[in-house]
């Protein structure tokens, strides 16, 4: 298993991966290629804060992803480049789950992330997916607390 940061080459992969994570949720399909499009046009505004990593086999194709984004904290006397970091939108090919490819993406996201300074790093995990973060040393905490918008506002 390879294991890299994403770059621009590797959009048209991570837009099929990211269509493939959420399509059956959308009311109004859109083509993947259509998708590659718009991702290309975002992530040329989000490159800064938005990174993400890919998995390969012993082909070419990516067969998972982990993104992870820099959030700048309000800086503190002397401290004034203050980083925290959250993992988004993992996800590996159903037929190659269960072989450490998510863990290792998780890892190397969140490894990066301490790397650029960030103090703390979280995730708002699927239910199945816990154990994995738990096993990366990911912990629940008292005190990181979300409010969630109410159905239908957001
Ligand atoms: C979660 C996910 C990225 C894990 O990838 P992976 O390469 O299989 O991960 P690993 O091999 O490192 O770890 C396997 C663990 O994934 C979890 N898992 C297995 N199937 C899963 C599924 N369909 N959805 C979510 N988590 C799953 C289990 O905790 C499993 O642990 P176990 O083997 O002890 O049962 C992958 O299952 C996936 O893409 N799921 C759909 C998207 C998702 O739920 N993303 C996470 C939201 S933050």
């Amino acid at each position: 298993m390879r294991i890299s940061q994403a770059n621009e080459d590797d959009i048209a992969d991570l837009a099929r991966l990211l269509w493939l994570d959420t399509h059956h949720e959308e009311p109004a399909q859109q083509s993947v290629d259509a998708f590659a499009a718009e991702l290309e046009d975002w992530w040329a505004t989000h490159r800064d804060s938005h990174l993400a990593f890919v998995a390969r086999l012993l082909g070419p194709e990516i067969v998972g992803m982990a993104w992870v984004a820099l959030v700048p904290r309000v800086p503190r006397p002397g401290a004034t480049s203050r980083l925290s970091a959250d993992v988004q939108t993992v996800f590996v090919m159903p037929e190659q789950r269960g072989q450490g490819i998510g863990s290792a993406l998780v890892d190397a996201a969140s490894q990066h992330a301490t790397h650029l300074g960030s103090m703390r790093v979280t995730v708002h995990s699927g239910r199945r997916a816990v154990p994995v973060y738990e096993r990366l040393g990911f912990e629940s905490s008292r005190q990181l607390l979300q409010r969630v918008a109410p159905r239908g506002t957001v």
